[in-house]
């Protein structure tokens, strides 16, 4: 009873110029191992779920890359949104169809594109997570140790109890303000949502109908198990009615019985160039570099991504993003991480 719904339909816009609005950042090899974010997710999910239960969310213009990334997967698992609408829509749209296809199914739902390393505790966590929604109708989230005052991140506040394992959620804040965040991380028994919901398709599908009754009774009459002509048309009519807003603020924020799993794993959203940095191997002057051949003496702390074998050279250059592409160089210095998303996009309008 297993299934899973992977998240792909983001676009990654800190990532830029790699990832783009046509070829976002899930789709890339951004960690420069062969294999794109999309790809090691669905391998790291199949330790558990069966791939045939494995289904891709996304936007209707990414159809080819999936196909192309993942061939084994059928247009069954497929599920394509004719516009953006953030995560809600996306997953009531998951959740009615996989409940059709199988009453009972065990949902999980992941993002596409975040670092997780150690498959073994993963899917240790995802099975524990698992057993516990089979027995009781909650939704689950899986929470990291925060270490720092992290903006962009839900807050989960957890009732501790060192009998289990699974604490109850007091409270779930989605995004909280700076001085709210770190009000949290003083306070104690905080925890950040990776993202990563486990739940019965039943139960998530009641919350919907009690928490967003309007957009439930959008969708479920329309959907259908497998893909169909009818309910294409159907998506293409309703779906931009939807309203345009994240599971988070949707659902967890008020649902009725939240429980979190402590992760025992190494996570990393990868949300930025910085936090990519984090996670690659450095070489002696702490320069992490994806796929270029190097010369940078007296440069250190790095990041330099490029797409083919051209040879980079750099001389006294100190904690600069530098991403070469065939139309794009860009180097910025590390602490602008966060600008990139909004010169990206006047960029774009200029090319
Ligand atoms: N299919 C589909 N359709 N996927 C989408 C859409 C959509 O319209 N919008 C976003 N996604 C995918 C993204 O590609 C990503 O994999 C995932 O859904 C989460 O969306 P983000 O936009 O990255 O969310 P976030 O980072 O702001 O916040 C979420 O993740 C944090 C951890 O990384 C929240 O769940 C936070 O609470 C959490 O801490
Ligand atoms: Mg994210």
């Amino acid at each position: 009873n297993y299934y899973a719904v992977l998240m792909a339909g983001g676009i990654g816009s800190r990532f830029w110029p790699v990832s783009t609005t046509s070829f976002p950042k899930q789709f890339h090899d951004m960690l420069g191992t062969g294999s794109s974010l999309i790809q090691k997710t669905f391998a790291r999910l199949s330790k558990t779920v069966p791939e045939e239960n494995i289904f891709i969310l996304t936007n209707s213009k990414y159809e080819d890359l999936v196909k192309e990334q993942l061939p084994n997967v059928t247009d069954r698992q497929i599920v394509l949104e004719p516009v953006m609408r953030n995560t809600a829509p996306c997953i009531l749209l998951a959740a009615l169809k996989i409940q059709k296809e199988n009453p009972d199914a065990l949902m999980l739902v992941a993002p596409s594109d975040h670092w997780i390393e150690d498959e073994n505790a993963f899917n240790d966590n995802i099975r524990t997570a698992f057993d516990a929604c089979q027995r009781q109708p909650i939704l689950m989230t899986l929470g990291i140790e925060p270490t720092f005052a992290n903006t962009g991140y839900g807050y989960i506040n957890y009732i501790e109890d060192t009998s289990t394992p699974i604490k109850k959620v007091k409270h779930f804040t989605e995004k909280p303000n700076k001085e709210l965040a770190k009000q949290f991380l003083a306070d104690g028994n905080y925890l950040w949502n990776a993202g990563i919901f486990i739940w019965s398709a039943n139960t998530i599908v009641e919350a919907f109908e009690k928490q967003m009754p309007d957009m439930h009774h959008l969708f479920f009459r329309g959907i259908d198990a497998l893909n169909t002509e009818r309910e294409t048309k159907f998506l293409s009519r309703t779906y931009p009615k939807a309203d345009n807003i994240s599971i988070d603020f949707g659902i967890m924020e008020n649902a009725a019985d939240v429980r979190v799993l402590p992760a025992t794993f190494d996570w990393n959203d990868l949300g930025t160039w910085g936090s990519l940095y984090e996670k690659l191997t450095k070489d002696f002057q702490n320069n992490a570099i994806v796929n270029a051949e190097t010369f940078a003496p007296n440069s250190q702390g790095n990041m330099i991504h490029t797409q083919s074998n051209k040879a980079v050279v750099i001389d006294g250059l100190e904690d600069y993003i530098i991403v070469d592409r065939d139309d794009v160089l860009m180097i910025v210095p590390k602490e602008k991480e966060q600008d990139i998303k909004s010169i990206s996009k006047s960029v774009q309008q200029k090319l």
